[in-house]
């Protein structure tokens, strides 16, 4: 399709983040996220100063006019030796947290519309997130990645376990088993990372390196 950054054959456009795309995408986020905290959410200004400040590494997907997905990210210096830390503390001020000397992409938001969803929209975004790492020439993506099945497993077990389980294959997650899917390690949890009271909060990290820098 004209103009779409990905040919997916399925009529769908794929495309830099605009600012005019900011009301339909805030839509899209609180659909996406319906137990979390719309204050850990981003609204119509924060997707417009992301437009703004970084578009080669935030996308869009669009059905026609229907915004169906959006894989939205930031540039920081990430320290992996204290992993500890919440969405907020990337995303909450007024500004959007993106540093162009920052040497990690920061995955802040991947979200595809609940009927749009198991057709490979989520995992094209993956494609277009890491194209622009290589192109960046970026260390990898990391993120914060939330668990939503946690919910039903968090009375019996520590996030801790959940998430080796997951990583094991012994359970499924509906997005950490996707980030696996996709390449992502998940070497551990992250506490206090989204006011989600289904899951106590928890989050897994998760991280992709890019390989055109292992050499
Ligand atoms: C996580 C999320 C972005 C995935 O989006 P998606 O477009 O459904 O992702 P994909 O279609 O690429 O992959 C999802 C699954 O469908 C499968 N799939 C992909 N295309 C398929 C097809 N044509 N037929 C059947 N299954 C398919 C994939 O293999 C994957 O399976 P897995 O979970 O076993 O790995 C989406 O579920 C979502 O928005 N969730 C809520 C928000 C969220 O949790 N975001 C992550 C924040 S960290």
């Amino acid at each position: 399709m004209d103009g779409s950054l990905i040919d997916d054959s399925t009529g769908l456009r794929y495309v830099h983040l605009e600012i005019s795309h900011a009301e339909r995408l805030q839509e899209l986020e609180y659909l996406c996220f319906p137990t979390i905290d719309r204050s850990d959410l981003y609204d119509a200004g924060d997707i417009g100063r992301l437009a703004r400040a970084f578009p080669e590494g935030n996308f869009a997907v669009f059905d026609a006019d229907r915004a169906v997905g959006m894989g939205l990210g930031i540039r920081v210096h990430f320290d992996f030796d204290h992993t500890q830390h919440s969405l907020s503390d990337l995303t909450g001020s007024e500004e959007t947290g993106d540093d162009p000397t920052g040497r990690w992409y920061y995955g802040t938001d991947i979200s595809v519309d609940p009927t749009y969803r198991r057709r490979g929209i989520g995992q094209n975004l993956y494609q277009l997130r890491k194209r622009a790492v290589r192109d960046l020439g970026l260390d990898g993506i990391v993120a914060g990645g939330v668990i939503p099945g946690f919910v039903d497993h968090k009375h019996v077990m520590s996030a801790e376990e959940y998430v080796q389980k997951v990583v094991a294959g012994e359970l499924y997650d509906a997005t950490l088993s996707f980030q696996l899917e996709n390449g992502f390690e998940a070497p551990g949890v992250i506490g206090d990372y989204i006011t989600d009271p289904a899951v106590d909060n928890w989050a897994s990290l998760i991280v992709w390196h890019n390989p055109g820098l292992d050499a």
